[in-house]
């Protein structure tokens, strides 16, 4: 966060990720269309494209321009790089790999969020899981880490459980109130290079991703400002 701000004027600079070793659970559509939601804010948006399959990439090749700068970076020691670009811009996101253990590491020690897709059945093993687990001991080394589920995909009225909620949050991994229904628009509209802001008859989704963003900037704010609480404490 503030920390590894320098390039850019506006003295904040926060990195997020989209993370999940699952496949499909729409990392790489959350990704892009929270990118474009803060973009459209506007803030100077990075999106890192840290999956060797490229779909973000692609994404941006069927484009003229992009609201957002893209780059692929998907390669094993990618944090230390992911971070001096991170400086130059506002937010980065990065669009995590499935199953890419040594890079979904580098991903989340570059990040001040992250932030776990999770189909609305899939929460019920999570604790098991190896991003979680990676997610875990990251947290141990750096405690101003951020993370939270996020449901995707979610069908008609399937709800999160209460108790997984409960049992998510008990162990330090809060979800956030938005869920993500599965909606032909956000295919539709990666498919064609667009956004969903770019997607005609998209309002509900055009909703959610709002209401992720809006949740995912809180997060990161209230983190900012207690950290720069404490480094006032600390001065005295
Ligand atoms: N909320 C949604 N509604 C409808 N389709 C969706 C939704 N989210 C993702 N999809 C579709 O599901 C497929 C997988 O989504 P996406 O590529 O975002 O997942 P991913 O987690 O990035 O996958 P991978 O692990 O392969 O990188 C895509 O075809 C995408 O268009
Ligand atoms: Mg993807």
């Amino acid at each position: 966060m503030g920390s590894h701000s320098s390039g850019n004027p506006g003295l904040m600079s926060f990195v997020i990720s989209f993370l999940n070793q699952k496949g499909g659970v729409g990392k790489s559509t959350l990704s892009i269309n929270v990118a474009a939601c803060l973009a459209m804010l506007g803030q100077k948006v990075l999106l890192i494209d840290a999956d060797k399959q490229g779909t973000s990439s692609t994404w941006a090749s069927l484009r003229e321009e992009t609201p957002f700068q893209v780059v692929n970076m998907a390669r094993e020691n990618m944090a230390r790089d992911a971070l001096r670009l991170a400086a130059e811009f506002d937010f980065t996101i990065i669009d995590g790999p499935p199953q890419a253990e040594t890079i979904s590491r580098s991903c989340i020690v570059a990040s001040d969020l992250v932030v776990l897709p999770i189909e609305p059945g899939g929460a019920s093993r999570w604790s098991s899981d190896l991003t979680v687990r990676q997610l875990k001991e990251a947290q141990e080394l750096k405690q101003s880490l951020k993370c939270g589920f996020v449901v995707s995909r979610k069908i008609g009225s399937t709800v999160l459980g209460r108790d997984t909620r409960l049992m998510a949050a008990d162990a330090g991994i809060p979800v956030f109130d938005t869920e993500i229904e599965q909606r032909i628009a956000y295919a539709e509209a990666l498919t064609m290079g667009k956004t969903i802001f770019e997607w005609s008859g998209a309002g509900q989704a055009v909703i959610d991703i709002q209401n992720l963003s809006h949740e995912l900037l809180e997060v990161l704010i209230e983190q900012n400002i207690r950290t720069g609480t404490e480094a006032k404490a600390a001065i005295g």
